[in-house]
């Protein structure tokens, strides 16, 4: 497939001759995709002029780059002047379920406080329901991930909360996605409410001998009214010296230690970041842990966004992600997170693309998509816009027109 008539390219690949910094903008554009992959990328008049000469195998020309690329006849896509960008990368959902709590959310909104405790109510939700159910749910979701430009998604466990729901949510998980999170130090279930340490033995060892071999993560909510700092730390290690990658929720409700514990760890997120310091953010800096920040959550919280522009100017690598879930954060459109991040927390609009593309990217510590460059997967979004810009001044209008994932229509 070739798509023609890109008229702005976002390829998040800076180099001479493109524009927008970090996102390395090409105008007037073409985008050759073989299989699953991106194989050139380059000028729109170029590549149409290869293509009407499809020359064959023996009229190359001498020394010719990419030659062989143009050999076969291909289908030939115009986007007539239309905005091209990566496929979003959403670093952080928890999208195994049951049940919803529209009627907190409505309280919220009638001015009660977001508290961490509302996640048993999912867990006893999702523990009665069945495999099929979670299934269902499951697929409905990843459908409005993919109709909203989303192709790469993390998925964490951790409404099970048992050895056995734990290791279902992650093996479900896992038949969407391969980055599955296991979480089963989300919050302490009901049951071991009075004894959380023994909880975090529990977690540590028949859940994630269950878990780990479906999840590439570990992650644990260190927070006031879920797992303290050295709880936290304790599943953290344990999952590490599984070969899990690290990340944490982290200073969501209030200030605390789970940024710092993340960069001690080497994590390769730390999420939510909304109250920090300026040590947390010093450490940040100095650090390979992306700060993912959730604007859906402080939507549906009515809590102070996250200042991404004090993180972005102390040189902090961010990413925008969903969050979605149940109870903080029920959204799974990435471009309402960038809108809300452009609007109340400082970003730009080509920052908050980059932090929705290459930034969760970064967070999964993944270099084969939020980028197109030859060799990266096709996972490709058009606008029905003439820029990037549009889905921040657009807001709520649906401009993903249409989506590739691994080369073919999603
Ligand atoms: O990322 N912070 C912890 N976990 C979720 C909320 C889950 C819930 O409220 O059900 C989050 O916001
Ligand atoms: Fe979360």
């Amino acid at each position: 497939m070739l798509l023609v008539g890109v008229g702005e390219l976002v390829t998040n690949e800076p180099g001479p001759g493109r524009e927008g910094g970090p996102l390395g903008i090409v105008r007037d554009a073409a985008v050759l995709v073989e299989g699953d992959r991106i194989a050139w990328v380059g000028a729109d008049t170029h590549a149409r002029e290869r293509v009407s000469r499809h020359p064959g195998r023996d009229d190359r020309e001498e020394g010719e780059e990419h030659r062989e690329l143009w050999d076969d006849p291909v289908d030939v896509v115009d986007l007539a002047g239309g905005c091209l960008v990566p496929g979003f990368v959403d670093s952080h959902t928890h999208l195994v379920f049951g049940g919803d709590r529209a009627d907190e959310f409505a309280a919220r909104m009638a001015g009660r406080a977001y508290e961490a405790g509302g996640i048993r109510s999912t867990v006893a939700a999702t523990r009665a329901a069945s495999d099929d159910e979670l299934r269902a749910r499951l697929a409905g979701f990843v459908a409005e991930l993919r109709a909203q430009g989303t192709t790469t998604f993390e998925v964490k466990t951790g409404y099970g909360l048992t050895v056995a729901d734990e290791e279902r949510l992650a093996r479900l998980a896992a038949e969407v996605t391969p980055e599955v999170t296991f979480l089963g130090a989300h919050v302490v279930p009901a049951e071991y409410a009075d004894r959380p340490d023994d909880y975090v033995d529990l977690v540590i060892g028949p859940m994630l001998d269950a878990c780990a071999p479906h999840a590439r993560w570990i992650d644990a909510f260190c927070e006031r009214g879920a797992f303290t700092p050295d709880q936290s730390r304790r599943v953290l290690e344990a999952g590490a010296a599984r070969g899990l990658g690290v990340r944490v929720h982290g200073n969501q409700l209030g200030p605390g230690e789970g940024v710092r514990l993340a960069v001690a760890l080497g994590a390769a997120s730390v999420d939510h970041c909304t109250y920090l310091s300026d040590a947390d953010v010093a450490a940040l800096a100095a650090s390979d842990t992306v700060a993912t920040l959730l604007p859906g959550v402080e939507f549906s919280t009515r809590q102070p966004y996250p200042d991404a522009r004090r993180l972005i100017d102390a040189g902090v690598r961010v990413a925008l992600a969903s969050d979605c879930n149940p109870g903080s954060s029920f959204t799974s459109s990435m471009p309402f997170c960038i809108a809300v991040a452009v609007r109340e927390m400082g970003m730009t609009p080509g920052e908050a693309l980059h932090a929705a593309t290459a930034g969760g990217a970064a967070a999964l510590r993944r270099d084969d998509v939020g980028v197109i460059r030859a060799g990266a997967r096709a996972d490709l979004v058009e606008l029905a816009a003439p820029s990037h810009v549009h889905l921040a001044y657009r807001p709520g209008v649906p401009l993903v027109r249409r989506v590739w994932k691994d080369g073919a229509p999603a």
